[in-house]
């Protein structure tokens, strides 16, 4: 029978989500003014209402900003945001509130980037089907930078470790590992020759169809940090499976798929209702774009199903049997 469609297209690896970074953040404040005002961002309405800690969701994903010294990611988080002349304006006005840290915000052709008060970088780009999947609103992707000759083993690390599916590619940018982690999500490791500041231990977190095969392997390997609960674990060092050299280090929270929160659904707002120009019923937002699965490969009459001889030859059998 010929077959339409690309089945391989829509395999996930064993990494199926990515769903939060941790950085942590020591001031809730400028936090709201970044995170809320200017990137568009929504604060969790459920969990964590104090200023010990806040989630903002971004799509079906989201950040967690507990309270602390601050974390600064080695490399940028790739955003997708409805429209980045919006975005341009509400980062206007938050600057104001941030003229004394570190915030910035450039156009460039592609992307806007946007620094938080302390330091963590943002690339935030208009919906693109091709390159990001059906959104307007998400974390497509994290990019670590790492060191010049690391991008294999660290590819190596996760398709064998973690069941992974993982790709390196080398570009004008640098040789890169892209690993999967989710439909058109990803972890980039870019190499660079830059020297590059400690892990200050920042984390990501993953949900994983099989849970207990990478437990296993990351035990053998001794390297587990933190035996959490039920259903999840965490461990830091991303190792070159030959020598055992730690090629890059960011804490990995994983879970398993039967977490409580798993695919949780997430309260995303409209950025740009007001009270002073509301519209009513639009206060939330919808992050996905329309998705199809295409046109339908099924055949109505099976006798006309290229397998067609078969079906009937068998039927025919059958006749037989009950005459
Ligand atoms: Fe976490």
């Amino acid at each position: 029978m010929k077959n339409p469609f690309d089945r391989k297209a829509e395999n996930l690896g064993n990494v199926t989500a990515l769903e939060h970074v941790n950085v942590e953040i020591p001031d809730q404040g400028l936090a709201s003014d970044f995170y809320l005002m200017g990137l568009g961002f929504t604060r969790d309405p459920y969990l964590f209402p104090g200023t010990n800690n806040m989630w903002v969701n971004v799509g079906k994903s989201q950040f967690h900003l507990p309270t602390g010294d601050p974390n600064v990611l080695r490399g940028h988080v790739g955003l997708v945001v409805p429209s980045l002349e919006e975005l341009c304006e509400r980062l206007g006005e938050a600057k104001k509130k941030l003229a004394d840290t570190k915030f910035d915000c450039k156009q460039h052709n592609q992307y806007v980037e946007a620094t938080c008060p302390w330091g963590n970088k943002f690339r935030l780009y208009s919906p693109d089907e091709k390159r990001f999947g059906k959104i307007n609103l998400g974390i497509p992707y994290v990019e670590f930078t790492v060191p010049t000759g690391t991008a294999k083993g660290i590819a190596r690390f996760y398709e064998e470790i973690l069941g992974a599916l993982t790709k390196v590619k080398g570009n004008g940018g640098g040789k890169a590992a892209h690993i999967k982690v989710g439909p058109q999500q990803e972890l980039i490791f870019r190499e660079t020759d830059e020297k590059l500041p400690e892990f200050d231990g920042h984390h990501l977190q993953v949900y994983v169809e099989d849970f207990g095969g990478p437990h296993k392997k990351l035990r053998k390997l001794d390297l587990i940090t933190e035996e959490s609960d039920r259903c999840q674990y965490r461990f830091e060092d991303i190792v070159d499976l030959d020598t055992g050299k730690v090629l890059f280090q960011i804490e990995h929270e994983i879970r398993s798929m039967t977490h409580p929160l798993y695919a949780r659904p997430l309260v995303n707002r409209n950025p740009a209702q007001t009270n002073r120009n509301y519209i009513m019923g639009g206060d939330s937002w919808v992050y996905n774009l329309p998705d199809t699965v295409g046109p339908s490969g099924r055949v109505d009459d099976p006798l006309k199903a290229p397998k067609a001889p078969t079906i009937a030859k068998r039927r025919a059998l059958r006749m037989q049997q009950m005459a």
